[in-house]
């Protein structure tokens, strides 16, 4: 890859779901240009990167369900001597044009990932310390920031950031972020620290999709104490609790219990229904779902609640047990879109496979004005 005319992409996403991140971004591309004379993408499986060939097609980050990373590949070193990493690796640096806002050395979400994780952990000030003399590498940003807004926003301020990905100990690829058109943590991985009170882990999914999906001010605006919410699948609580910790007062619908601090909460009116039977008495500000059903069936219940008024907005979990995964997501997505369009209803929505997601993806449904 390293003098080809092609421009060459490094994509992380979840082990296992290789095949699936580059399917989707191939079919970004082409959506552009008709993809010619390229390498088929360079995929192992369950090693939770891809490595795809495009020719001059640029791919957007946000719109890509299954890449938690978007990458530009500029380089790859492929016999690191164990003894001196650092001096292949500032050559090719001092290669490439530019200076970096930030340096960020990643490893696969693997176990064999991790077991490289102290080593990058050493190597970072070292590394940076020797790029910051080079002058490749500007300043010490912070390695975590919040997404900032793509619409709008200043393109001038942010210069990339450089990555050293190590897929193992003896070889590293060289490439390049663009702060505005990738996601702004450390191996794409919003990290959520689990709160004690919260009845379930899957809380973290919730907190991760408010990250992930909305910014600042768009959480302050949209999740507000007084809101209301309805919860369809809500026991043990973990969504629930993400709310009710914002002052917001939740319909928990589910035929399974309420645990902990949710069973008798004063924000919590719990309903042991059907959720795709449930209608609210009045429009509420938020549905969030998480029941375990057919995408095709949770795309309809979501669409429903759209087009009758009940909700303003959603998030909601699509279940991917199959293998045609983005075939059911398609027909999913597709299904909304299409009905919301056709009720004439304005919206936007982003859909994500989170860092806490499984065999699932989340998505963000939210009605704007015309
Ligand atoms: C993955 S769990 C939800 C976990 C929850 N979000 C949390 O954070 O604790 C799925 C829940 O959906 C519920 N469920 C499945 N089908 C349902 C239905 N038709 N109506 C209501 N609840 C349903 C199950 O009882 C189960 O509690």
């Amino acid at each position: 890859m390293n003098k080809t005319k092609n421009t060459h992409w490094l994509l992380y996403c979840r082990p296992g779901f290789e095949q699936d991140c580059a399917q989707e971004a191939l079919r970004q591309a082409k959506q552009q240009k008709p993809i010619i004379g390229i390498e088929q993408p360079a995929i192992v499986a369950d090693s939770g990167y891809v490595i795809i060939a495009l020719n001059e097609q640029s791919l957007c980050y946000r719109e890509l369900i299954f890449a938690r990373q978007l990458i530009r590949l500029h380089h790859s070193i492929e016999a690191l001597p164990e003894r001196d990493r650092l001096t292949p690796i500032l050559a090719a640096v001092a290669a490439l044009p530019g200076t970096f806002g930030a340096l960020w050395l990643e490893v696969p979400d693997t176990n064999d990932g991790k077991t490289l994780s102290a080593f990058t952990r050493r190597f970072q000030p070292l590394l940076e310390e020797k790029l910051q003399e080079q002058g490749k590498l500007q300043d010490n940003s912070p390695k975590t920031v919040r997404p900032e807004p793509v619409e709008g926003s200043a393109r001038t301020e942010k210069l990339p950031r450089l990555h050293i990905f190590f897929p193992d100990k003896s070889s590293a690829l060289i490439g390049s972020s663009d702060p505005y058109n990738s996601a702004a943590a450390i191996m794409g991985i919003v990290r959520q620290s689990m709160p004690a009170e919260a009845p379930s882990r899957s809380t973290l999914k919730l907190a991760e999709a408010i990250e992930v999906f909305m910014d600042r001010s768009e959480q302050t605006r949209l999740l507000r104490q007084g809101m209301t919410a309805v919860d369809l699948g809500a026991a043990p609580g973990g969504w629930t609790w993400q709310l009710v910790r914002r002052g917001i007062r939740v319909t928990a619908v589910d035929n399974g219990p309420m645990k902990g601090v949710l069973a008798k909460h004063p924000l919590v009116e719990h309903l042991k229904q059907d959720g795709f039977k449930f209608a609210p008495r009045k429009t509420v500000d938020w549905l969030v779902c998480d029941m375990v059903e057919k995408p095709s069936k949770v795309a309809k219940l979501i669409e429903d609640w759209f087009a009758a008024g009940w909700c303003r907005h959603a998030i909601f979990n699509l279940k991917l047990p199959m293998k045609q995964r983005l075939v059911a997501l398609d027909s999913a997505l597709g299904g909304i879109r299409k009905r919301l369009d056709e009720e004439g209803i304005n919206y936007r929505m982003m859909a994500k496979q989170l860092y806490h997601d499984r065999e699932e993806v989340t998505v963000f449904l939210t009605k704007t004005k015309g």
